[in-house]
């Protein structure tokens, strides 16, 4: 059978090692089907990926050999799938270099891992008067959180300017950075543009003043080494959804000194160490943030999705992609009509583009009609297009088992629209 382990482990006997792409694609079942009768090509990774054998396998795997609830039973199912559910915990440690296992908070997805920051930390520390900062390129999942607590608090929303490149301006960004300022969210990486953003330097300018940061790690997480004791960051919110693991499982990341401090998030079983109806007391990390029973399968995909990107190698990862974006880049801007929009200097796997005189939706549309799968409308970031001026865009973002042919597909199919349209 030819897995992405065993390529990566006979890489390592022939360097140097080539990247395994017909290795890869043969691990997602998926890539084989047809779409409209073509050939499926799946440019949509910004806003989920497709899953790995790997993956399901180990889901399926615990259903049907070790599945029971977990912390509570003495029963053997009970210990056992405990055992895989913390060791999942323990991988996802090791994958972001948390200092302690206790750090990582399992949750469903960064949305719920910005709001739980958001309606714990912020409700604890943001009072009226008090201003948040985040930055113009945010997802709406790291905006209305916010907003929402500001309006609770009588706080306000500031929002760091970004450039016509689609850059954080960080002089601008330290410029608002007051005396008021009690926390700080910023994307890794904008999912409407694909830009990196500069968050250790941003850290380092919040942190001067004493000022906490949560990084939104959404669309980092599965295309570039993160280290959270590097970047120095509070909090890191990610989704195994986007990293090639299961829906409805994500991450929260948070220093420990936060974490104790902070009031719990949501009441319930497991969160707790002893209840009487005059007081309860609460549960020691992790788990005073983790009420109900949690997706157990969902966190032993997830560990199963870390392993699959270490086999490949998340350098490997970024460099393919990195490769793909600027084949595409370079393709697109040369069709007359079409503008790139988001042209930073660093950049990961995502291009949105218009084409002059066609509604994004149109060239979704096409593009389904080819096979190739885009995402059209705002993203989810509604200020970044009103920065721009536009109401949506097209984009094509890549994955790990993303190729060269497929660029060619995307500009072949925006060729068949512009045939149409013009
Ligand atoms: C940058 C960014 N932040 C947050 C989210 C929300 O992630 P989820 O829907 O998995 O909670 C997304 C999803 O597209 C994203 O791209």
């Amino acid at each position: 059978m030819s897995t992405v382990a065993g390529a990566s482990r006979a890489a390592r006997r022939t360097p140097p090692a080539e990247y395994p792409i017909a290795a890869i694609r043969r691990d997602f079942p998926i890539l084989s089907r047809k779409v409209h009768g073509k050939p499926l090509v799946y440019l949509d990774n910004a806003a989920t990926t497709q899953k790995p054998r790997a993956v399901m396998d180990a889901e399926s795997e615990m259903y049907s050999r070790f599945y029971a609830n977990i912390h509570r039973g003495v029963h053997l199912l009970s210990v056992e799938a405990t055992d895989a559910y913390e060791q999942a915990r323990e991988k996802t440690q090791r994958f972001v270099n948390a200092a302690e296992s206790r750090e990582i908070v399992f949750v469903r997805g960064t949305t719920e891992a910005i709001n739980l920051v958001a309606q714990t930390y912020g409700r604890h520390r943001v009072g009226p008067g008090d201003e948040v900062l985040i930055s113009h390129l945010e997802h709406h999942s790291n905006i209305v959180p916010w907003q929402i607590l500001c309006e609770e608090k009588g706080a306000h929303l500031r929002v760091a300017p970004i450039n016509t490149a689609g850059e954080i301006v960080l002089e601008e960004f330290e410029r608002l950075l007051s005396p008021r300022t009690k926390i700080v969210s910023v994307s890794h990486v904008s999912n409407a543009l694909g830009s990196v953003n500069p968050v250790r330097a941003i850290v380092g300018l919040a942190h001067a003043k004493n000022i906490p940061v949560l990084v939104d790690g959404a669309q980092a997480a599965p295309r570039m080494p993160v280290d959270v004791q590097d970047l120095d960051c509070d909090f890191y919110a990610f989704s195994g959804h986007k990293m090639y693991g299961p829906t409805g499982v994500g991450v929260l990341y948070g220093k420990t000194r936060h974490l104790e401090a902070m009031p719990p998030y949501q009441g319930g079983g497991d969160m707790i160490r002893s209840v009487t109806f005059a007081k309860t007391t609460y549960n020691v990390l992790p788990y005073k943030f983790e009420a109900g029973t949690p997706n157990i399968a969902g966190a032993i995909g997830l560990a199963a999705a870390i392993d699959y990107l270490g086999a490949i190698g998340i350098q490997r990862i970024a460099a393919h992609e990195g490769d793909l974006l600027a084949e595409a880049t370079g393709k697109l801007q040369a069709i007359p009509g079409v503008s790139i929009i988001g042209t930073a200097r660093e950049k990961v796997g995502v291009v949105s583009f218009v084409l002059e005189g066609v509604h994004p939706h149109d060239i979704g549309t096409v593009l389904d009609r080819e096979g190739i799968a885009v995402r059209t409308g705002h993203h989810c970031a509604q200020p970044v297009m009103e920065f721009y001026g536009i109401p949506a865009t097209a984009r094509a973002s890549f994955g790990l088992y993303n190729t060269r042919e497929e660029v060619d597909a995307l500009v072949s199919g925006i060729h068949k629209v512009i045939g149409m349209f013009k």
